[in-house]
């Protein structure tokens, strides 16, 4: 689905942009190639990488356990 339609940016996109280190949409656009142009779509591109971050964040605690588990 197309989170940005001055870029046409997919949300896809802005999720991988936030994988790699993108904490708001301005960085995550960057990424991608160029910067927001109107804004509306910002919310919800903070919103994708708000739930990117809150995932990788979920994978590092489960990870830590499974690795304290071996230990
Ligand atoms: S819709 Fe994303 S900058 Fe305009």
């Amino acid at each position: 689905m197309y989170i940005c339609l001055c870029n046409g940016y997919r949300e896809a996109e802005i999720a991988s942009a936030a994988q790699c280190g993108a904490s708001t949409p301005e960085e995550a656009f960057h990424r991608l190639g160029n910067g927001p142009c109107c804004r509306r779509c910002l919310p919800t591109a903070q919103a994708i990488i708000d739930r990117e971050i809150e995932m990788c964040e979920g994978l590092k605690i489960s990870g830590l356990a499974q690795v304290a588990e071996l230990v």
